[in-house]
């Protein structure tokens, strides 16, 4: 199987490989990048692909990817924001939460594919766990040094790519992809 993900971002694209290692997946290639303007992680991951759609080979696959993290104490947000919410992600998320008991976060993410008929298969998955006190670890990318999944002491970043690529939110996503994929035997 093969998909063509309508992102440039090289970690997506790593994770999204190392959760399917049995599929192929290679990046759009597309002059501009579609205005995420959807309301949810769903919609925004339809948006995605169906950009990629218009400009993708008509024979081929095409994946639309969002995610991002919810924070309890903060109603939800930064939610769809996550991208674009702070320059200094890590550091602001801390502050927005000194003080505040309720840690609980979860990541999230959506993933539609869309055949060359254009039949659409949209899927999610999610990552609870909660906002640690002070940033650790080097693996993975965006929020994964404070975040600490539940069951866990460490943060994703310590726990590390391949962890990830079993649990994470994409990791499942992406499963329940495949899951699908295969039940409906497309
Ligand atoms: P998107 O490109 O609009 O989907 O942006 C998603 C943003 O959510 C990223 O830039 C990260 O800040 C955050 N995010 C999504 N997935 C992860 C993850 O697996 N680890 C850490 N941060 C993530």
């Amino acid at each position: 199987m093969r998909l063509v993900l309508a992102s440039r971002n090289p970690n997506k694209l790593r994770e999204l490989r190392a959760a399917l290692p049995e599929w192929e997946i290679d990046v759009l290639d597309a002059p501009e990048e579609p205005v995420e303007d959807g309301a949810t992680f769903l919609e925004n991951a339809r948006i995605k692909a169906r950009h990629g759609r218009a400009h993708a080979e008509p024979t081929e696959w095409v994946l639309g990817e969002d995610s991002g993290i919810e924070v309890d104490a903060l109603g939800g947000r930064p939610g769809v924001e996550s991208a674009r919410w702070s320059r200094n992600w890590i550091e602001d998320l801390l502050k927005a939460l000194a003080g505040d008991a309720d840690r609980r976060a979860r990541y999230r993410c959506a993933l539609v594919a869309l055949a060359p008929d254009g039949r659409e298969i949209a899927v999610a998955g999610a990552l609870e766990g909660e906002i640690a006190l002070a940033p650790r670890g080097e693996e993975g990318f965006g929020y994964d040094p404070i975040f600490v999944p539940c069951g866990e002491s460490r943060t994703v970043a310590e726990l590390g790519d391949a962890w990830k690529a079993k649990h994470s939110h994409r990791a499942r996503a992406a499963r329940a992809l495949a899951d699908a994929l295969v039940s409906e035997r497309w």
